[in-house]
């Protein structure tokens, strides 16, 4: 089939490259210009597991093609996806200005029949504002005399479909081949049912064995993106406040977890107490619902609490450090392993690290930094986050190796659990670090182990 992809981020590209993958001709609009020149000369902007050899395989063989020209895009796709972002607005709702723009411009060039599939993450209601402005344009098209009757006869038809994604960062080739669920929202009347056969093709393979899509009428299909983002975020938040009680009472969140977890109400996933929740989604989906409620005059009392602990629990590592150490760290050095929000991905949105970065130099400490894959993103998330204060950042050192991180430092923090921090030589460690001292943000090691190997260990919930 032939599709166009606008929006080539984290979204676009795995949808456009996995699409293309199984057979589709995937073409994938941006306007970033340097975006679209490091794809077309054979690179990636992103860091995803297995995706730059999906993309490298399918541009080689001419089914997946990336351009910054809007008018050929329209032309290309029957089905069009609005892959843009959303992100929050000066209020915390939904920024929906990339996305009204990319209807605008489908409703100024098409020509034929097309189907609109909101990808993007967008409040009850867009798949209307996305109609509304693709209708205009295309009113603004006829002569001024037609423009309101004609429409509905001459112009060229279309419908707007909800199909939210549900993949995670550093996993997402993995859940968009394999999803557990394929949600589309789509009309009953007009020129739904064309959509929906259409759709019934494309998702085709994804569903040979069994089943997945949930069809539903569009404004439950909207809904359902921020009702998943928002349940799991609050999975997280009150784990993050148990552990913080069990840091009290002398519990281990860890125990606990299996404990509940064992549930199969509750289930075993999303249950992981650490330094809070980040990334370009969780954040910005919570507090989008939240406005959406309160649009209503309806308050969500839960998400706000689920906010609040959050923004917290990504001081938690920060108010252990001073805890240990006094609240002036001047003359002090930490090792930081971690900057990425989450382990397989250089995408620092919202990473805790930066909460943690900007405590630490901002009580006089030296920090040195390692990362796997974020090290180039992190130099440029931080110079701007730190664009007031510039003469911190003479303390931050990014070292190449993990190793190299520890040198001489007052102890270790970690942030991200990325695989190469699980089982280090801690004998390798102890000598490194000035002092044996680890204050882990993800639990990734056993503190009775730690102690009997001659570790101050701090972990989340883990006083036992
Ligand atoms: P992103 O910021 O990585 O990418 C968005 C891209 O859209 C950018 O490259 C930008 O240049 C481009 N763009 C903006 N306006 C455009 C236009 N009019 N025409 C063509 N291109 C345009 O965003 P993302 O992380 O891929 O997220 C996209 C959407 O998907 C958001 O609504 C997000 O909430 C949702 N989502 C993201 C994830 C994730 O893991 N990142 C997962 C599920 C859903
Ligand atoms: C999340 C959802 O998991 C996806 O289903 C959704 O499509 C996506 O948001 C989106 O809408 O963009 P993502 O943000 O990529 O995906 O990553 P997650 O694995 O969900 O992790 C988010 C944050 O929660 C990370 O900072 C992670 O460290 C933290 N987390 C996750 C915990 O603190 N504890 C856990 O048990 C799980």
């Amino acid at each position: 089939m032939k599709i166009t992809i606008i929006g080539t981020g984290y979204v676009g590209l795995v949808t456009g490259a996995c699409l293309a993958e199984l057979g589709n001709d995937v073409f994938c609009l941006d306007l970033d210009e340097k975006k679209v020149a490091v794809l077309n000369s054979g690179g990636i902007p992103i860091h995803e597991p297995g995706l730059a050899e999906i993309v490298s395989r399918n541009r080689a063989i001419g089914r997946l093609k990336f351009s910054t020209d809007i008018a050929a895009s329209v032309a290309h796709g029957q089905i069009q996806f609005i892959a843009v972002g959303t992100p929050p607005d000066e209020d915390g709702s939904a920024d929906l200005q990339y996305v009204l723009a990319a209807a605008r411009n489908i409703g100024k060039y098409m020509t034929d029949f097309k189907v609109i599939v909101d990808k993007s993450t967008v409040p009850v209601g867009t798949a209307d504002r996305v109609s509304g402005a693709i209708r205009t344009e295309l009113a603004a098209r006829l002569p001024p005399s037609q423009a309101s009757d004609a429409l509905a006869d001459e112009a060229p038809q279309f419908s707007v479909v909800s199909n939210p994604e549900f993949l995670k960062e550093g996993a997402a080739v993995e859940d968009f081949m394999r999803p557990d669920r394929i949600v589309i929202g789509c009309d009953e009347g007009g020129n739904g049912p064309i959509a929906r056969a259409l759709m019934t093709q494309l998702y085709a393979p994804f569903n040979r064995n069994h089943e997945r899509t949930y069809w539903m009428d569009v404004r439950s299909a909207e809904f359902t993106k921020y009702a998943a983002n928002a349940m799991l975020a609050t999975r997280i938040s009150f784990m993050n406040e148990l552990a913080n009680l069990a840091d009290k009472v002398g519990a281990d969140i860890e125990a606990v977890r299996h404990g509940i977890g064992s549930d199969p109400r509750i289930g075993h996933s999303f249950l992981y107490a650490g330094c809070g929740y980040g990334g370009s989604c969780f954040p910005k989906d919570v507090q989008a619902l939240e406005r959406t409620a309160r649009s209503y005059d309806q308050e969500l009392l839960i998400l706000r609490a689920v906010e609040q602990v959050n923004n917290n629990q990504k001081h938690v590592m920060g108010n252990k450090i001073v805890e240990r150490f006094g609240a002036d760290l001047s003359g002090k050095h930490f090792a930081l392993w971690g900057l990425a929000f989450k382990p397989n991905t250089d995408d620092m949105r919202e990473a805790s690290s930066r909460v943690l970065l900007a405590e630490l130099l901002g009580r006089g400490a030296s920090v040195a930094v390692h990362d796997p894959v974020a090290m180039s993103e992190a130099r440029r998330v931080l110079d701007l986050d730190f664009s007031k204060t510039p003469e911190l950042l003479e303390r931050l050192r990014f070292c190449d190796s993990q190793m190299d991180a520890l040198q001489d430092a007052d102890a270790l923090a970690i942030v991200t659990e990325w695989k190469t921090y699980r089982s280090p030589d801690f004998n390798e460690v102890r000598t490194f670090l000035k002092a044996p001292v680890i204050f882990d943000g993800r639990n990734l090691y056993e503190p009775a182990v730690m102690n009997e190997i001659g570790f101050e260990y701090y972990g989340i919930g883990r006083s036992v």
